[in-house]
């Protein structure tokens, strides 16, 4: 699907289709307006006739109306006139763009959206991309029958008023830009575990490099191996891949949109490819699901492919360490004792509280870059679902500052995260009678005591992290990856390289 500005008046656009808003009481919007006059009152009194409310979710066909370009009109209900907030604004456009691609148009064109009272309009276009992404996403790669009736759509233009071109074409941009990336995200947690390994994540690294990397050079990956691993004495993540076949990886990416010597912000994301407990195996119902327990690593992966292709001003380097969690003859069993690469002693009393394990060497490799802060993003904990279901990501962190950017970023993307706690009492749940710590504190407050583990790697800097077991997955009948919090994360960039 291409995505484009266009200048004209509404009446003027050559397209299969045209949308434009609807208010309840039976007010036009300003794109249905400048319809209204161009046809000579029919727009309004299609309205008027009651077939469309105006509610957020109502939509309208109207086809072949004379003074118009558009073969076209699609009325799109937005609630009360003057009050669409960003959450109306995506009530209505989630059945506009399905009533759109129900419709045999092969281009559409989008009205200016109406002032929105919480958001600029280059949100509101990106919001558009994302949905019309959104709904067209298919994951069909091992299907042998496609699914049929697939849309005829394929060409998109937002239309610019004249004097806000350049800020159009920019939110296009940007919107193509963050689709690509949640895309990403969510086929990477999609794809089977025996496709998606360790090798593939590096793999998916290097081509962002080779595709995206070469605008000037901005992007460079670096792969690290096994044996590199074990020079570096991460002990606590090579414990984990003890009982794999298929090989670790460390995967560093750095992006160098910022000024020189400027502190990068560091995202370190949980790959897991496949998650079966190891030694402490898990139950056998849904244990298809932890193939996405790299939804970090992909959200990490996801967010770099966004923000080279937007060209962020911004030094970010991410870090994934990357492996399975797999029972075997050479597999780590609850009660060994390993040393991470920070020198403290972990004592792993159950092998499917892995995630820890593997991060804990990432953070502190990520010391050396001396990061302006470090954001891990991890499918840690099913205590993280019971406690905030899907609905919000789990955020973590001593830091006020950094907390309440990622929360407003949240909030913005609409994307949100929730602050959970990190006192330092909980901390005491994590003692070992035989090493400095214990890998599990047991039932009570899961996700926090694995936060509190992470956040004895994370002295050196100011450190987040967030737990998106619940947010980065959907399960039941319509099951995959989400792509979430792709959208959080990037706007928390965007928002630091405009600082
Ligand atoms: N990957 C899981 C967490 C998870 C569970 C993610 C369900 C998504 C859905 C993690 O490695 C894990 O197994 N955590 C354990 C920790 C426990 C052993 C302390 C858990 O949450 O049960
Ligand atoms: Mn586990
Ligand atoms: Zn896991």
């Amino acid at each position: 699907m291409k995505f484009s500005m266009k200048v004209g008046k509404p009446e003027t656009i050559q397209a299969d289709c045209i949308v434009a808003l609807v208010h309840t009481g039976q007010v036009l919007g300003t794109t249905a307006q400048a319809l209204d006059a161009a046809t000579g009152g029919l727009v309004g009194h299609a309205v008027k006739s009651g077939d469309i409310s105006g509610k957020p979710g109502s939509t309208l066909l109207l086809r072949s109306l004379p003074g118009i370009e558009a073969h076209r009109v699609l009325l799109v209900g937005a609630g009360e006139a003057g009050k669409l907030d960003a959450k109306t604004f995506l009530k209505s456009i989630g059945p506009g763009v399905k009533a759109l691609l129900a419709t045999n148009a092969k281009s559409a064109a989008f009205g200016p959206a109406d002032a929105l009272t919480d958001r600029d309009a280059s949100w509101a276009v990106q919001q558009v991309i994302l949905a019309l992404r959104d709904a067209t996403y298919r994951f069909e790669k091992f299907k042998s029958e496609k699914s049929a009736n697939d849309t005829t759509l394929d060409a998109i233009a937002f239309i610019a008023a004249g004097d806000d071109e350049k800020t159009v074409k920019a939110a296009v941009a940007a919107g193509v830009a963050l689709a690509n990336g949640v895309e990403l995200t969510k086929t990477l947690g999609n794809l089977p575990p025996n496709v998606c390994t360790p090798s593939y994540l590096a793999e998916t690294a290097e081509a962002i490099e080779k595709d995206f990397g070469g605008k000037g050079g901005k992007l460079k990956v670096d792969v690290l191996e096994r044996k590199q691993l074990e020079a570096l004495k991460m002990g606590s993540f090579l414990s984990v891949t003890n009982g794999t076949v298929e090989p670790p990886k460390f995967i560093v990416l750095k992006y160098e949109g910022g000024a020189k010597k400027a502190a990068p912000v560091v995202l370190v994301g949980k790959g897991i490819t496949f998650d079966s407990g190891g030694i402490s195996l898990k139950p056998g119902e849904a244990m298809d699901e932890m193939k996405y327990d790299m939804c970090g690593a992909g959200t990490v992966l996801g967010v770099f492919r966004a923000l080279v292709e937007m060209g962020l001003k911004l030094n970010v380097v991410g870090l994934i360490p990357t492996c399975e969690n797999m029972p075997s003859g050479n597999a780590t069993r609850p009660g060994d004792i390993v040393t991470s690469m920070s020198g403290q002693t972990i004592e792993v009393l159950n092998t499917d509280a892995e995630g820890r394990l593997i991060l804990c060497d990432a953070l502190t490799y990520a010391e050396r870059f001396k990061p302006a802060a470090v954001v891990d993003i991890a499918t840690l904990t099913g205590a993280c679902i019971i406690a905030l279901g899907s609905v919000n990501s789990g955020l973590f962190s001593k830091n006020d500052a950094l907390a309440a950017e990622l929360l407003n970023a949240g909030k913005q993307a609409l994307d949100p995260a929730w602050r959970m706690p990190l006192d330092d009492e909980y901390q005491d749940q994590l003692k070992s009678n035989f090493a400095d710590m214990a890998n599990i504190g047991g039932r009570p407050a899961g996700s926090v005591t694995a936060a509190c583990f992470l956040s004895r790697f994370t002295k050196a800097y100011d450190w987040a992290h967030l737990d998106i077991a619940g947010t980065a997955w959907k399960s039941g009948a319509a099951k995959g990856g989400t792509g979430r919090p792709v959208p959080l994360l990037v706007e928390f960039l965007r928002q630091r390289a405009a600082a």
